[in-house]
C-alpha cells in the first residue's frame, strides 16, 4: 500500500487526521492506552458491530512534529508516523510495542502447473500455496522471542505463532487440527507478547480477513482482508490482564450469567421423542449425578421448521417442560436461522410479507438449503427482523424454555456457501454477504439475548456456534462440532483459554466430543478437563454411540459424578468470578502466561491450566497415562486432593490414574463452596464453606439471587473475608442487602 510522504496534520478534539500523498489516516485517541487507527480505504464513518456507544475517555496527549515523524503521546502510549505510514508505537517505558514492517511481503515460489496438477490430482488444493497481497493489508516486524494469544477459537495450540488463520465463519465436518485456518467465529483480537513488553491488536473489519502470525516470514507478521477498511485499535497494558481489559472494554464484558447455566449440562442431537429425554432426566437423577440442563436440538421440531414443536413425537406443546421442570432441569431449545421455504408455515409467510429474507442479486428472496430442506434467512442486520426474531422466542419461553441454542449461523447451507453477493442489510445500509458473513451469528444472537430478556426480565442464556469480536455482551459460545479424539479434548485448553482472552469468559467444548464414538477413558479424561471450563455441557451427534455416563459402566458413571459434583462444589467462586469479570474483563479459564508472562516456561503452556488466579488444573490428556508432568508457576501451591504443600517454579510428576485429575490450590487462598445438590435451586444455599490454603489472604464473594437484574438495584450481598498468616478468618459486609448465609464454615487444605 502506497501513502506517499506525510503533508499535513489536522487535529479536532481527540481525533488526528494526517494526509498523506495518496491516503489519509484517521487516529483516534479513545484513552490513554487505546488509540484507533483508520485507513478508510472505504468508509469513513463506518459503525463497529463489535463496539458499541461511546467509548472515549479524555486523555491528554500531544502532537510534535519533526522533520522525520509525528509523535503522538498520550501518558501511556506513544505513535511516531513516518513518510509512507510507517509508525512505531511505544509504552511509557520506551519499549518497542509495535512497528510497521517497512520490506514487501515475501512471494512464494510459484508452483509450475504440471506440479500443481500433479497436486489436484491427489485432491490437494495447490489454490492455498501462492499466497498474494491482500486488497486491505498491514505488514509489523517480528521479533524471535514474539507469543501471539487470542483470536478466539482458532485451533491448535496456546500461542499462535507460526501459523495463520482466516476470519470466515465456518462450519467445516473435517476433524479440526493446528492446519485449520477458520473455524466459526471471528475475533480479530491479538494479544502480542513480547520479551518485556505487552499490547494487543484489534482489527475490526467483517469482510474475510487474513492473519500470518510469522509462518510466511520471520520478519514480519501481516493482517490482511478482502475489502473494508483498514480499522485496527492499538490496546496498551502494563500486562496481558489489562491489554485484555482495555479490549473488552471496547468491546463489551460477558454479563453475569444466572447461576443455574454454570450447572452440568446434557445434550444429544438424536433425542428423538419426549419419553428420550425423560428418560435421561430420571437416570440423572437415579443416579444422583447433578444435572441442570437437558438441550433439544433439531429433533423437537416439526420438520425442522423453526418456532414449531413435533407434537406426535414431543408431546402436546409445553407438557415435556412441566415434567422437566418438576425435577428441577432447565430446558434449552436449540434455533437455526434457516426458516423453511413453505407455503402456510408461519415464519416463511410472515418473513416474506414483510420483507425480512435475504434476497439475490436479482431481488428475489435468495433459497438455499439447510435441515428442512429449501431454506432462507432472515436478514438480522436490520433492527425490525431482529425484534421480529426476537419475539417469537416469546411461546418457547412462556411454555418453560430457560435458554436458547442458536446454531448454523454462520450461516451454514447445504448447498454450497451463500454468494458474495447476496443482499443483506447493516441497519438501514443495503450491502452483501461479504460484509454480513461473519457477523450473521453476532446479529442473531444478539436478537435472541434481545427476545429472552424481554419476555422474562432474567439474564439471558443465549449460547451460539457463530459471532464476531463484541458477542460476549449476548451470548456464550460453544467450539462447534469437535469429535471424540484425544487430540479434541487436548485442544479444549488452549481453544478456552484463548477464547477467554478474546473477551468470551462464558466458554465451552461439547465434552465427550461430538461427532465418532466416545471411549469409557476419554469420557473420563474430558470430564475432569472441562470440570472447571465456563459451559460444562456433554453433547453428541446422531448416529454416535450414546454419551451419557452410563453408556459406559459404573466405573465411568462414578468418575463423571465425582467431577460434576466437584463442579457443583466450586459454583460460588466460578460464579464470583465472572461477578468480577464483569470489572476486570478476565476470563474464569486461563493460560498460566495470563499471569505469569515473565516465566518463559508457560508460555507454550498447552496442558494446564487456572481457574481464576488461585486454582491450577492440570488434566490427564493422553490416553493410556495415569501420570502427569505438572508445572507449578512461581509461590507455593497445596496440592487439593493430598494437601501437599510444594515450592513453584519447577515441574513435578503427579501420579493421576483415571479417577484423579491434578488440581492445586495457590497459598494464600480464600475460596468459598457450596453443599453439593442435584440442580441449582433445589435447596437454598444456607452454608458457605470456605476452603482456604495457609497464609495471608483476601476474597470478595458475590451473593444475590442468581437469576435476574434485582442486584443491579441493589439486592446482593458483598462478603470481604481476609486471612491472617495464623489461618483466623474475619468477615466484613462490603455490601448487605440480600438474605444471607446461615453458616460459614473453614475447611484448611495443607495444614
Ligand atoms: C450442528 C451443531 O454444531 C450440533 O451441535 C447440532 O447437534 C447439529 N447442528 C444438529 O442441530
Amino acid at each position: 500500500m502506497n501513502f506517499g510522504k506525510r503533508q499535513a496534520l489536522e487535529q479536532r478534539g481527540n481525533q488526528l487526521t494526517l494526509h498523506f500523498e495518496k491516503q489519509d489516516v484517521i487516529l483516534t485517541i479513545l484513552k490513554d492506552d487505546i488509540i484507533r487507527v483508520l485507513v478508510p480505504y472505504w468508509m469513513k464513518d463506518y459503525e463497529s458491530k463489535a463496539i458499541e456507544g461511546e467509548n472515549a475517555v479524555p486523555a491528554d496527549f500531544t502532537v510534535e512534529e519533526t522533520a522525520d515523524a509525528v509523535i503522538v503521546k498520550t501518558s501511556r502510549l506513544s505513535l511516531h508516523i513516518h513518510d509512507e505510514f510507517y509508525m512505531e508505537a511505544y509504552d511509557d517505558k520506551g519499549h518497542l510495542l509495535m512497528s510497521d514492517y517497512q520490506g514487501e511481503r515475501l512471494k512464494k515460489a510459484e508452483l509450475d502447473q504440471k506440479a500443481a496438477d500433479l497436486l489436484e490430482a491427489e485432491g490437494h488444493d495447490s489454490s492455498k500455496l501462492n499466497g498474494g497481497d491482500y486488497a486491505v493489508q498491514t505488514l509489523k516486524a517480528l521479533a524471535p522471542e514474539d507469543c501471539f494469544y487470542g483470536l478466539g477459537d482458532k485451533s491448535g495450540f496456546l500461542n499462535k505463532r507460526h501459523y495463520e488463520y482466516e476470519n470466515w465463519n465456518s462450519d467445516l465436518p473435517q476433524a479440526h487440527n493446528e492446519d485449520f485456518h477458520a473455524l466459526y467465529k471471528s475475533i480479530p483480537f491479538l494479544i502480542c507478547l513480547r520479551k518485556d513488553c505487552v499490547y494487543g491488536l484489534f482489527f475490526d473489519n467483517t469482510f474475510h480477513s487474513y492473519i500470518n502470525l510469522g509462518k510466511e516470514s520471520d520478519e514480519y507478521f501481516y493482517y490482511g482482508a478482502d475489502d473494508g477498511n483498514l480499522d485496527y485499535y492499538i490496546l496498551g497494558g502494563e500486562t496481558m490482564a489489562e491489554v485484555i481489559g482495555n479490549y473488552t472494554y471496547l468491546t463489551g464484558r460477558t454479563p453475569l450469567p444466572q447461576l443455574w447455566t454454570l450447572g452440568y449440562q446434557q445434550s444429544r442431537w438424536g433425542y428423538t421423542s419426549a419419553k428420550d429425554i425423560m428418560e435421561v432426566a430420571d437416570k440423572y437423577r437415579e443416579l444422583q449425578i447433578p444435572c441442570d440442563v437437558i438441550h433439544l436440538d433439531i429433533d423437537y421440531m416439526d420438520h425442522f421448521k423453526v418456532f414449531t414443536w413435533d407434537e406426535e413425537n414431543y408431546e402436546k406443546k409445553g407438557q415435556l417442560f412441566d415434567k422437566m421442570k418438576a425435577l428441577g432441569y432447565k430446558p434449552v431449545t436449540i434455533i437455526d436461522p434457516g426458516t423453511k421455504k413453505e407455503d402456510g408455515y408461519f415464519m416463511y409467510e410472515e418473513g416474506v410479507a414483510k420483507d425480512y429474507f435475504a434476497k439475490d442479486a436479482e431481488g428475489n428472496i435468495y433459497v438455499n438449503e439447510v435441515w428442512p430442506g429449501e431454506s432462507v434467512f432472515p436478514d438480522f442486520g436490520r433492527k425490525e427482523v431482529r425484534d421480529w426474531w426476537a419475539d417469537h422466542h416469546k411461546e418457547l419461553l412462556d411454555m418453560g424454555v430457560q435458554g436458547i441454542w442458536d446454531d448454523m449461523n454462520e450461516p451454514a447451507s447445504f448447498r454450497g456457501e451463500l454468494p458474495m453477493d447476496v443482499a443483506f442489510h447493516d441497519e438501514d445500509r443495503e450491502t452483501t454477504h461479504a460484509e454480513i458473513h461473519n457477523v450473521y451469528g453476532h446479529n442473531m444472537s444478539r436478537a435472541t439475548f434481545a427476545g429472552i430478556q424481554k419476555h422474562t426480565g432474567k439474564r439471558p442464556f443465549v449460547i451460539t456456534r457463530a459471532c464476531y469480536a463484541g458477542s460476549q455482551k449476548y451470548t456464550t459460545v460453544w467450539t462447534g462440532d469437535n469429535q471424540s479424539l484425544w487430540s479434541h479434548m487436548q485442544m479444549l485448553v488452549p481453544q478456552l483459554c484463548n477464547l477467554g482472552m478474546s473477551g468470551f469468559a462464558f466458554c465451552g467444548t461439547d465434552v465427550g466430543g461430538f461427532g465418532a464414538d466416545c471411549t469409557p477413558e476419554l469420557l473420563c479424561r474430558w470430564v475432569e478437563a472441562a470440570c472447571f471450563s465456563p459451559l460444562f455441557r456433554n453433547h453428541s451427534c446422531q448416529g454416535s454411540k450414546r454419551q451419557e455416563p452410563w453408556q459406559f459402566g459404573k466405573d465411568v458413571v462414578d468418575i463423571n459424578r465425582k467431577y460434576i459434583e466437584l463442579r457443583y462444589r466450586f459454583l460460588p467462586y466460578i460464579y464470583d468470578l465472572f461477578y468480577q469479570g464483569q470489572e476486570s474483563g478476565l476470563p474464569v479459564m486461563r493460560p498460566l502466561v495470563l499471569h505469569y508472562a515473565d516465566d518463559p516456561e508457560v508460555r507454550d503452556l498447552n496442558g494446564e491450566f487456572l481457574v481464576g488466579e488461585q486454582i491450577l488444573v492440570a488434566p490427564v490428556l493422553e490416553q493410556g497415562a495415569t501420570r502427569k508432568m505438572v508445572y507449578l508457576p512461581e509461590g507455593v501451591w497445596y496440592d487439593f486432593w493430598t494437601g501437599e504443600k510444594l515450592q513453584g517454579r519447577q515441574y513435578l510428576l503427579r501420579e493421576a490414574p483415571i479417577d484423579v485429575c491434578p488440581i492445586y490450590i495457590k497459598a494464600g487462598s480464600i475460596i468459598p463452596t457450596y453443599d453439593v445438590c442435584q440442580y441449582v435451586g433445589e435447596k437454598d444455599y444456607t452454608t458457605l464453606h470456605l476452603l482456604t490454603t495457609p497464609g495471608k489472604a483476601e476474597y470478595v464473594h458475590f451473593q444475590d439471587n442468581g437469576t435476574d437484574y434485582a442486584y443491579e438495584e441493589g439486592q446482593y450481598n458483598l462478603y470481604q473475608f481476609t486471612q491472617d498468616e495464623a489461618g483466623n478468618i474475619k468477615t466484613e459486609m462490603l455490601h448487605e442487602n440480600y438474605p444471607g448465609y446461615q453458616d460459614i464454615q473453614v475447611e484448611t487444605i495443607g495444614k
